[in-house]
């Protein structure tokens, strides 16, 4: 008879603190929220070549993708999706890998607009287009590494085959 009695005490405690301060957000997400995705690629291949093969599908996919700015540091584009209202902003920095001579590429895409929680691998989907459209994903050494925290909708992502 005393877990009953405990554990309404605790759903007493629970409820009383509930009215007395409101409760807490269910996750310690900003709000409003941006869907973002962010993913590590690792290549065996010079930065160079990466970033210029990644601005050149960047620009071959003109308008859906379009070219904000291009160093041999960082590419700067922004993506529209088919029904012309989000848009994203996508990112990639470029580092040179120390054991070997390969590039480590940063590459990130946030919705602009504020989005639920789930978008449905879109942001996923924007990076992952251009790595497969212009072969890099089965470029040498070709790694990826992410997971669902850094990048919302990577398990489900549609566009990965
Ligand atoms: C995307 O970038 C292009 C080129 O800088 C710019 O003209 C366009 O307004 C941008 N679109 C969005 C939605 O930010
Ligand atoms: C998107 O990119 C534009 C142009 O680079 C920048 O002005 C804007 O602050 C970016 N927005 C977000 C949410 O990152």
């Amino acid at each position: 008879m005393k877990t009953p009695l405990l554990a309404s005490a605790v759903i007493l405690g629970l409820f009383g603190s509930f009215a007395a301060v409101p409760p807490p957000a269910p996750f310690p997400v900003p709000v409003p929220y941006h869907a973002f995705c962010r993913s590590l690629w690792l290549f065996a291949a010079p930065c160079a070549e990466i970033s210029t093969t990644i601005a050149k599908q960047i620009q071959a996919f003109s308008p859906e993708y379009m070219l904000v700015s291009a160093t041999p540091l960082e590419i700067k584009a922004n993506h529209t999706s088919p029904d012309g209202i989000n848009a994203q902003n996508i990112t990639f920095s470029f580092s040179v890998t120390t054991l070997t001579s390969g590039c480590r590429v940063s590459a990130q895409s946030i919705s602009l607009g504020f989005t639920s929680l789930l978008d449905d691998g879109l942001n996923y989907c924007n990076l992952y287009k251009l790595l497969s459209a212009s072969g890099l994903s089965s470029a040498p050494g070709f790694l990826e590494l992410t997971n669902e925290w850094a990048c919302l909708g990577y398990g489900m992502a549609k566009c990965k085959v």
